[in-house]
């Protein structure tokens, strides 16, 4: 037996969804990709993302959200069409794809989205009842259904859940979470009705076990149905833990094959939960529908971003089935290194949803799905590991990200790699990863990258790289990815020894700030110090230039959309005593001064003042290596200050090309 099987028993043991034997207990979470043509078609990008999911050993894959119908149920530009009897022919090369890889199952989730906010022709919003929302600023007005048009919704379902039968599908999945429009109904914010489809959580849920009836009905009873649930819309006022499963046991009465679960609403960031969240946090709702006599199987997704935690909530016998949504994107070879024994080849998924979701979610504009910690994501139609051309010695400078990312690829490709860091392995993830409670995930791949740099034949320098030490090593290739310095500021006191730069406060200074802290910047670092600052007790105040549009919700705009909700609500949650419109004058042993735009003074009293200025990039060696040089690339932050999945990126594509 291999060692995984002994330490993963339970991940790695089959099990069964209706009348189907899944080979393992990784289900892909649905993931729209926005990869469908225009028509809502399967394309060439839908068959290959899917393709290396199923080829990385997952046990059954739950296809993106497809709308149903042609009238409104449409949520995304690039969404799957399950709508016309002519999108079966994609559909099928796409479940026959999956099922390439002998044991692995497909479903394919079916969603009415409700909303039409993110659509480039939108067509009508519809919900349970007459309303007008706010999407983070933007006015939403929803029309309240006819039953007329509920039966027809159903009915659309029922057809397109044929659709998918018929294209080879092996099962649908109702889509009854997310904020969309089943979801709508089931929670008592947005479903105001009086009828037989409003009220009582048995008439809350009667769109949902109808849709259910009508799709058995049409496809028969042995084919089977997952449905997604939301467990816990966790909003004061919303859909409750005992609702939900009170229509869960309803859904059981009808023998549906698994609930496919996961929690929150999109007002508070848990549908898709960043690093903020603990991880697994879904899981106790899962155990509470147990509690509550749900007898189907339960599919748990959120957060659940390592195979020891996946592993453990299975063999509590919390849930069933581990959903896995982003991990799958960080790494679609998840299943297959967990079998093969190499847990720690797994690239994690560090929560921060602005390669996944960032880049999806700019309205109408959206560059596609993609992850920070994997280049391939989503490209494998144009992207692949290149055969080595010319065995080349290389030397790296900087152990970050960029750095051990090109470190990685290079040394994978066959190239004789040296590695030069100063400090630790990890760069500024070690600075990012601060704050235990926030930002725990960056840790993940702090490990994951120091495991492969362990591994891999690497020769790891430990000092610091001058310029003279890599010219006289004489390499092929350079690799300089030095990072960036925190800007600071130069106001009057910025000498003062009650002054600290983001990076000394995450790099472990944060005990000689005393109690009253001022944050100076409203970026997302700025706010995760503020909220890191007050969740340890302290009095802390935030001071941004920011805010003249739209108030506090420009704080942390760089943030995801997720990220950004639950920043916002943690500043608001630990009372950050926030100013807006104001530049920094002067540090004072008082605290500060800043002027407002028509230059009135305010001063705010603090212990010590925390800089949040940004980043400059660390160039220097770049420059004094430049001519003298074969081949010499400058990664990352060294370019410019961003993000760590600019610094990935990057260091792939370039260890890629030498
Ligand atoms: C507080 C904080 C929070 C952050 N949070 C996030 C986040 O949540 N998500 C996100 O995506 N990004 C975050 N970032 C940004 C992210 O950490 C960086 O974008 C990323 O680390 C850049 O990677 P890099 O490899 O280019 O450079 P770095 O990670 O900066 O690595 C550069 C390395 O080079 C070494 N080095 C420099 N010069 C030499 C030399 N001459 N010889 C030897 N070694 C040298 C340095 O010691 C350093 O280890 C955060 C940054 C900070 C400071
Ligand atoms: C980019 C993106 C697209 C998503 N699309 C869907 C979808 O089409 N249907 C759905 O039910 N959930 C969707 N989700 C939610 C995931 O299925 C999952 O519940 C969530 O990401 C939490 O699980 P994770 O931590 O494993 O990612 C999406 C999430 C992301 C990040
Ligand atoms: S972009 Fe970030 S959150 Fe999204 S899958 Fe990749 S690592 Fe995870």
């Amino acid at each position: 037996m291999k060692s995984s099987e002994t330490r993963f028993p339970h991940l790695l043991s089959p099990g069964r969804i209706g009348n189907l034997e899944i080979p393992n207990r990784i289900v892909m979470a649905p993931i729209g990709s926005a990869n469908a043509n225009a028509d809502g078609s399967v394309s060439a990008a839908n068959i290959s993302y899917y393709k290396a999911i199923a080829a990385g050993g997952t046990g059954l894959i739950v296809v993106e959200s497809t709308y149903p119908d042609n009238i409104c149920s449409k949520g995304e530009d690039g969404e799957l069409s399950a709508a016309d009897n002519e999108k079966t022919t994609g559909l099928a090369v796409l479940a026959q794809v999956i099922h390439d890889h002998f044991g692995t199952k497909c479903a394919i989730q079916l969603c009415h989205i409700g909303q039409q906010l993110s659509l480039k022709d939108r067509m009508d919003s519809w919900g349970p009842s007459d309303m007008e929302i706010n999407y983070g600023g933007v006015p939403q007005q929803f029309k309240g259904m006819s039953v007329d048009q509920i039966k027809q919704l159903e009915e659309d379902f029922a057809t397109a859940a044929w659709r998918a039968k018929i294209a080879g599908f092996d099962a649908v999945e109702v889509h009854a979470s997310g904020g969309h429009l089943h979801n709508l109904f089931l929670s008592p914010l947005f479903n105001k009705r009086t009828d037989e489809y409003g009220g009582s959580i048995e008439n809350r849920s009667r769109i949902v076990i109808e849709t259910v009836k009508a799709v058995q009905q049409r496809c028969g009873k042995n084919f089977p149905i997952l449905v997604r649930v939301c467990g816990d819309e966790f909003e004061e006022g919303g859909l409750t833990m005992e609702d939900s499963a009170a229509m869960c046991r309803m859904l059981d009465d009808l023998g549906i094959a698994a609930i496919d679960m996961n929690a929150g609403s999109s007002s508070n960031g848990q549908l898709c939960p960043t690093m903020y969240y603990p991880r697994a946090l879904h899981v106790p709702v899962a155990e509470g529908f147990k509690k509550l006599g749900v007898r189907t199987p339960i599919i748990i997704a959120g957060s659940i971003n390592s195979p020891e935690l996946a592993e453990k909530i299975l063999a509590e016998g919390k849930a069933d089935f581990i959903g896995l949504a982003r991990p799958l994107l960080a790494d679609p070879n998840w299943v297959n290194k967990l079998k093969a024994g190499n847990p720690e080849d797994i690239v994690p998924c560090i929560r921060c949803c602005m390669g996944c979701v960032g880049t999806m979610e700019e309205f109408n504009a959206s560059r596609g799905l993609r992850c920070s910690v994997n280049p391939l994501c989503n490209l494998g139609l144009y992207r692949s590991v290149a055969p080595l051309k010319e065995k080349k010695r290389v030397g790296i400078i900087g152990g970050g990200p960029g750095g051990m990312e090109a470190a990685r690829l290079a040394a994978l490709r066959g190239h004789d790699v040296t590695l030069y860091e100063k400090r630790e392995l990890g760069g500024a993830m070690i600075e990012a990863n601060f704050d235990p409670t926030l930002k725990a995930d960056i840790g993940l791949l702090i490990d994951y990258y120091k495991a492969q740099m362990n591994k891999l034949p690497i020769n790891i320098i430990r000092e610091e790289a001058s310029a003279d030490k890599i010219l006289h090593e004489n390499f092929d290739a350079v690799i300089v990815a030095t990072g960036a310095h925190s800007r600071g500021t130069k106001v009057p006191g910025h000498d003062r020894s009650n002054v600290f730069t983001d990076i000394e406060v995450t790099g472990g200074k944060d005990a000689d700030l005393g109690q009253r802290v001022v944050v100076v910047g409203g970026g997302v670092i700025a706010a995760e110090i503020a909220v890191s600052q007050a969740m340890k007790g302290k009095q802390v105040a935030l001071t941004t230039r920011r805010g003249a549009k739209m108030g506090m919700l420009e704080i942390a705009a760089d943030d995801s959309s997720p990220g950004w909700i639950t920043i916002i609500r943690m500043l608001m949650q630990y009372k950050i005593d926030i100013h807006l419109c104001l530049t920094l004058k002067e540090i004072t042993e008082k605290g500060i001064t800043a002027a407002d735009p028509d230059g009135n003074i305010t001063a705010v009293e603090a212990d010590s003042v925390v800089i949040c200025g940004g980043f400059d990039p660390n160039n220097e060696l770049y420059a004094e290596l430049k001519d003298k040089v074969g081949e010499l690339y400058l990664i990352g932050d060294a370019v410019k200050a961003r993000l760590i999945g600019d610094a990935v990126h990057e260091g792939w594509i370039v260890a890629n090309q030498l």
